[in-house]
């Protein structure tokens, strides 16, 4: 039955745009958070008909939801802790994170036994609670934006409960290829290609990932050709870019400067090579995530400095790897191993006024953008990624152009791969070469093709990413 407040458009997604910290005192305090999902929704901003369902994730989110203390435009479910943690930590991300980014290490791994099983029916619970919630929520033909992997079962549940509404689902995730898809036991896999052809559309950022769906469902569900495979719903492909507008403004505010002041003083004089007489640097900027390669990205700058001497004092390597997930043991472990390569490299080769590796864990996002302005090489050399902004944020932001190293499996490839200097993510040694060449662009050509490279990446905002799903699902929605 549809409620009384009848939303038109519903976006659904585990972390929501809000976030609530209790204070010792017992009093809660706010966070707006960022990324595409936030801006792209900002084109319906002040829209009263819209709402944002998404899970309490932590203590203070869920005695906001039981005070009843609730931003307007979104609800957030209470949902019992532990089927969240075992739907989010136990299936989301150490099963579907790890297959759509390749990330077993398949001699021991993954186990799929009575454990998983317990798990993959919490993760049901807690898809049929978003569903449920939605249901209770939208208009009659109302627009239901689902989002990602956390929720791929919800379009089916939705569908059944109510079929008169217009359903989408988008994964900002890379798709598996059939062969490691099919990792999952054969029933598992078709509930799940199943729950999101529950939805008119599927979207996804590239054709790469859109073809390794439909090939899934061919593989898992059968059928003859794609139609026959995907049935009735809608294979789309809508590419999400950077927020020009925004970080334009955003990293020439005060705070982004005084942090330029403290990275400059960082990176240290040298050689007197780059911009304002300062040393060379190469950035990276990542949530500390498996499938960042944020070590083998440590490992090619080592080679590089082992093999060619000269850039010793002459290039600091700034890394900004932030903490993620680290309820799960598997990051935390990471997130060491990043600090202990990234210690070995500055033992081996510090000087007295030389430290050659600046690792960054505490996140700070002026202080990303200072980094984005004053680097001259960015290194984006995930393993596997669904789009990754960061290679699309650098351009637009750097102050005197920026070379980038991009890997071939991030879906920002699609877009971006013709100006930038690209890289095989395993191939160390290439990895070390292509840092050398982006080191050694000359300035006239790093600044040109910096600018291409802001143009590609500019081309498609978080708010046109947004109205263009809307529209294609509900034009009334769109404009109304
Ligand atoms: O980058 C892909 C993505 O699915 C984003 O859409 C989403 O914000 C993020 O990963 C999930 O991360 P977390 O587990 O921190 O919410």
């Amino acid at each position: 039955m549809a409620s009384p407040h009848a939303a038109r458009v519903l976006v659904a997604s585990n972390r929501g745009p809000v976030s609530y910290t209790l204070r010792d005192d017992g009093e809660l305090t706010s966070k707006r958070g960022g990324g595409g999902l936030v801006s792209g929704l900002s084109a319906i901003e002040g829209n009263a008909e819209s709402l944002w369902v998404c899970a309490a994730l932590g203590d203070g989110d869920r005695a906001a939801v039981r005070r009843g203390v609730a931003e307007d435009g979104v609800r957030m479910l209470d949902i019992d802790p532990e089927v969240h943690a075992d739907a989010y930590n136990g299936i989301a991300n150490s099963v579907l994170w790890f297959v759509h980014h390749m990330l077993y290490q398949t001699p021991l791994e993954p186990v799929f036994d009575a454990e998983f099983r317990r798990r993959w029916d919490a993760f049901r619970t807690y898809n049929r609670a978003f569903a449920d919630a939605l249901a209770a929520e939208a208009a009659e033909g109302a627009a239901v934006l689902v989002q990602d992997y956390h929720l791929c079962l919800v379009p089916g549940i939705l569908r059944e409960l109510r079929p008169d509404l217009r359903i989408a689902h988008f994964s900002h995730t890379p798709w598996a290829p059939p062969e490691y898809f099919r990792l999952l036991p054969d029933d598992i896999g078709a509930e799940l290609l199943r729950g999101i052809l529950g939805a008119d559309r599927a979207g996804f950022l590239t054709q790469r990932w859109a073809d390794a769906f439909t090939a899934c469902c061919t593989a898992v569900l059968g059928g003859t050709g794609d139609t026959a495979s995907t049935g009735g719903t809608t294979i789309a492909v809508h590419g999400l870019g950077a927020d020009a507008d925004f970080l334009r403004k955003r990293s020439h505010e005060p705070d982004v400067d005084e942090r330029m002041a403290a990275l400059r003083e960082r990176i240290g004089g040298g050689t007197g090579e780059g911009p304002d007489g300062r040393r060379k640097t190469i950035v990276r900027v990542d949530r500390t995530e498996l499938s960042k390669n944020i070590v083998r990205g440590l490992l090619a700058y080592r080679e590089l400095l082992d093999t060619r001497p000269e850039w010793r004092g002459r290039v600091v390597h700034m890394a900004f790897a932030y903490p993620s997930r680290q309820d799960l043991a598997v990051y935390r472990d990471y997130m060491a191993e990043v600090e202990r390569v990234a210690d070995e490299i500055n033992s081996r080769y510090a000087t007295a006024d030389w430290t050659p590796v600046a690792l960054y864990l505490k996140d700070d996002f002026a202080r990303s953008l200072g980094a984005y302005r004053l680097a001259d090489v960015a290194l984006v050399n995930p393993i596997r990624d669904g789009m990754n902004l960061v290679a699309k944020e650098v351009p637009v932001v750097t102050d005197h152009g920026c070379a980038l190293v991009l890997s071939r499996e991030a879906g920002a490839y699609e877009e971006l791969g013709r100006d930038a200097i690209t890289v095989n993510p395993y191939d160390v040694s290439a990895t070390a070469a292509a840092l050398h060449e982006a080191l050694t662009l000359p300035d006239g050509e790093r600044a040109e093709r910096s600018e291409r490279l802001a143009a590609a990446a500019t081309a498609l905002p978080p708010q046109r990413w947004f109205l263009d799903q809307l529209n294609a699902l509900d034009p009334a929605a769109a404009t109304g």
